[in-house]
C-alpha cells in the first residue's frame, strides 16, 4: 500500500518490466502522461503497449540513459531508463520520466530570440548603422558595434546614457514619450542628424531607441550642392527641350473632312516617306504650323530634333547666328563657347522656318547656300559641319509674286518648293467648320479645365456663316471666349459670341421669305440683345457703341421686349 502511495505521488511517470519484459509497474503519472489505462499496460508485454520504446534497449545493453527526450502524442518527455540488475544478471528495467513540452516550447523561443536578435545585428553592423537602445532608467541596453566604436566606449551596456553619449535626448524622450526626428546632435567636432522613438507597450514607456540619421551634416551639405547642380542641369535641359524641340502634334490633330483639306493631307503625308523640302502655303491661322509638326513626327525623323524658327520673330542681325551659330570670340560680344545655329541644332530632324517671306534677301542667299551644300560654317569659324536636315518652310504671304517683285529669290523658292501644301482658309471648307469647332473646344476645354456640353444649333449656324478672316486660329479664340463666358450653361449660344460674328451673321441673314420691314426689325432686336449682353446691360455703352441715343434705344428695348438684358 505504501509503496503504491509513493509511487502514485511522485512527480515522474514510472514505468518498470521483469526480465520478460513484461509491464510490472505502471503508476498514476503514466496512465496520465502516456493516455493509456493501468488495466491495458499491467502484465502486457512492453513492446505491445507502447512502440519503440527505450526500456528494450536498456534491458539489452544494460546500460543506463539519462536524460533523453523523446516525443509521444506531441508532447516531449526528459526520461532516465535504468537497468535492473543482479549479480551481472539484467532482471528488468525501471523508466522514469516527465513531461517537458512547455520547457521545450520556451528554450525553442529562446532560440527564436536569439536568431532574431543575431538578425539586428548583423543587419545594423553590416550598414553601419549607430544605433542604441536605452531601458526606462536610461541604461544603455544594447549599442550597434559602429556607434560604439565612434563614441569609444566598447562596453557601454548597463551604463547611463548620459554617461556615454554626449548631449544625449534619450532621457527627455524617456520622460515626454515623444519621438523626436532631426535633431542636429553634436559629439565632438561631429554634427549628426538623430531619431529618437520612444518603445511603449500599453501606454507604458518601457525604453527607447536612438538613431543616427546622418553622420556628419557636410555630407549633407555636398549632398545638397549636387542635388542643386543637377537640378540646374535639368532646369536647362528642360528648357532647351520646350524650345520647340520635339514637334507636338501629329495628323490627327488636323481635323476636316472636307475634300480639300483631306487632298493636302494627302498630299502631307506621301511627303513624311520622303526627305525632300516643304514649302507650306496658306492664310493666317490656316494649320501650317499643324502640318510642319505632323510632317515631322509621323516621318522617320521622328525621334530626331524638331525645331522651329520664325524668321520675321528675329531681327534681321540675329537671324544669322541664331540660324547658323557662332564661334566663340567671332565678334564683340559673343558668348564664351560659342552658339549651336538652329541648323545644327535640327541636324538628323526637321528645321522649320516659319515666315519665311519675311527672311531679308542677304540671309535668303546663305539658306539657299547652306541648303545646297547641305552643311554650314558658324559665324567667325573656319570649321564647316555636315549636316543631315530636312527644312520645311511656310509663309501667309503671296510667295510666287513676291518672286516676280524680286523680294524673294527664286533659286531658293525652287529648292524650298518641291513639295507644296497650300491649306484652305476655311471659309473654302465650310464643312469643316463644325468639326474643328468641336475640336478646338475639348482642347480649350483642356486647357481652361472647364466642362462644355456642345455647341447649340443656332450657334452653330452663326460660325458656319461667318467668314473666317482668322481660320482655325480665330475659330480657336471664339471658342475659348464663348467657354470663358459661360455661366452655370453648359452650351455655348450665340450669346457667347462677339458682336462682330453675329453682326457680319446678320447682314448676310439669306434672303428670308417676309417683309422687308419685319426682316430689319428681326436684325434690329438681335444686334440690340447682343450689345447689351456683350456690355453687360449697360444702357449708355451700348447706345454709344450702336450710334443712337439713349431714348432711342430705350424705346426700341420697350418695342422689342428686351429689358431682362438691362442691367439690373
Ligand atoms: N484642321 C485643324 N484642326 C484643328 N485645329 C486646327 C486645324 N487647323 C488649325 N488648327 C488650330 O488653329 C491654330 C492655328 O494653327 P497654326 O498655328 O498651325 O496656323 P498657321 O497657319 O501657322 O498660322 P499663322 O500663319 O498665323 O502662323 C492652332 O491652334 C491649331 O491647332
Ligand atoms: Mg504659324
Amino acid at each position: 500500500m505504501i509503496f503504491n502511495a509513493v509511487l502514485d505521488n511522485t512527480t515522474d511517470a514510472i514505468v518498470c518490466v521483469d526480465r520478460h519484459k513484461k509491464i510490472t509497474i505502471f503508476n498514476e503519472k503514466a496512465v496520465k502522461l502516456l493516455g493509456i489505462e493501468w488495466e491495458e499496460a499491467i502484465g502486457k508485454n512492453l513492446s505491445e503497449v507502447i512502440k519503440n520504446c527505450g526500456i528494450c534497449r536498456v534491458m539489452e545493453t544494460g546500460e543506463k540513459e539519462i536524460g533523453e527526450l523523446f516525443e509521444e502524442n506531441g508532447k516531449f518527455f526528459r526520461v532516465n531508463r535504468y537497468p535492473v540488475k543482479e549479480a551481472g544478471e539484467i532482471l528488468g528495467a525501471v523508466s522514469f520520466f516527465r513531461d517537458v513540452t512547455d520547457f521545450k516550447i520556451m528554450s525553442n523561443k529562446l532560440e527564436e530570440d536569439e536568431i532574431y536578435i543575431n538578425i539586428v545585428n548583423t543587419l545594423l553592423n553590416t550598414f553601419n548603422e549607430w544605433m542604441v537602445v536605452v531601458d526606462e532608467d536610461a541604461k544603455i541596453v544594447m549599442m550597434s558595434k559602429g556607434y560604439k566604436e565612434f563614441i569609444g566606449d566598447l562596453n557601454p551596456e548597463g551604463k547611463y546614457v548620459w554617461d556615454v553619449i554626449e548631449n544625449t535626448r534619450m532621457d527627455i524622450v524617456l520622460k515626454t514619450g515623444e519621438k523626436e526626428f532631426g535633431d542636429i546632435q553634436q559629439i565632438g567636432d561631429n554634427k549628426m542628424i538623430a531619431m529618437r522613438m520612444p518603445l511603449k507597450k500599453d501606454g507604458k514607456i518601457y525604453g527607447a531607441i536612438g538613431k543616427v540619421v546622418l553622420k556628419d551634416i557636410s555630407e549633407l551639405d555636398f549632398l545638397n550642392k549636387k542635388l542643386n547642380v543637377l537640378e540646374k542641369e535639368v532646369e536647362y535641359y528642360k528648357s532647351e527641350l520646350g524650345k520647340e524641340r520635339t514637334a507636338k502634334y501629329s495628323f490627327d490633330n488636323i481635323a476636316g473632312i472636307s475634300r480639300k483639306i483631306n487632298d493636302v493631307k494627302r498630299i502631307a503625308q506621301r511627303a513624311t516617306k520622303t526627305n525632300s523640302n516643304v514649302l507650306i502655303t496658306g492664310e493666317s491661322g490656316t494649320g501650317k504650323e499643324l502640318f510642319a509638326h505632323a510632317i515631322h513626327s509621323d516621318s522617320d525623323r521622328r525621334l530626331g530634333p524638331f525645331v522651329k524658327i520664325n524668321c520675321a520673330a528675329i531681327p534681321a542681325e540675329l537671324l544669322e547666328s541664331e540660324l547658323f551659330g557662332y564661334e566663340e570670340g567671332a565678334f564683340t560680344g559673343a558668348r564664351k563657347g560659342g552658339k549651336r545655329g538652329k541648323f545644327l541644332l535640327a541636324d538628323k530632324g526637321t528645321i522649320f522656318l516659319d515666315e519665311i517671306g519675311d527672311m531679308p534677301l542677304k540671309m535668303q542667299a546663305k539658306l539657299l547656300r547652306v541648303i545646297q551644300e547641305k552643311e554650314i560654317e558658324s559665324v567667325g569659324g573656319n570649321k564647316i559641319h555636315e549636316l543631315d536636315v530636312r527644312v520645311i518652310a511656310a509663309t501667309n504671304r503671296d510667295i510666287e509674286k513676291m518672286v516676280d517683285e524680286g523680294t524673294f529669290r527664286e533659286d531658293l523658292y525652287y529648292r524650298l518648293n518641291v513639295v507644296r501644301l497650300r491649306l484652305p482658309s476655311l471659309r473654302e471648307r465650310k464643312e469643316d467648320i463644325e468639326i474643328i469647332a468641336k475640336n478646338l473646344m475639348k482642347k480649350v476645354e483642356t486647357r481652361l479645365g472647364v466642362h462644355v456640353e456642345g455647341i447649340s444649333a443656332e450657334a452653330l449656324k452663326h460660325l458656319v456663316a461667318y467668314d473666317w478672316p482668322g481660320n482655325a486660329r480665330e475659330l480657336e479664340n471664339i471658342i475659348e471666349r464663348a467657354l470663358n463666358m459661360l455661366e452655370s450653361d453648359l452650351l455655348i449660344r450665340p450669346e457667347h459670341f462677339p458682336q462682330k460674328l453675329l453682326a457680319q451673321n446678320a447682314r448676310t441673314y439669306a434672303c428670308p421669305d417676309g417683309q422687308l420691314k419685319e426682316i430689319l426689325a428681326d436684325i434690329e432686336k438681335e444686334i440690340i440683345k447682343k450689345t447689351l449682353i456683350e456690355h453687360e446691360g449697360n444702357k449708355n455703352k451700348a447706345a454709344r457703341i450702336l450710334g443712337i441715343s439713349r431714348t432711342c434705344l430705350y424705346a426700341k428695348i420697350e418695342r422689342y421686349r428686351l429689358e431682362r438684358y438691362l442691367q439690373q
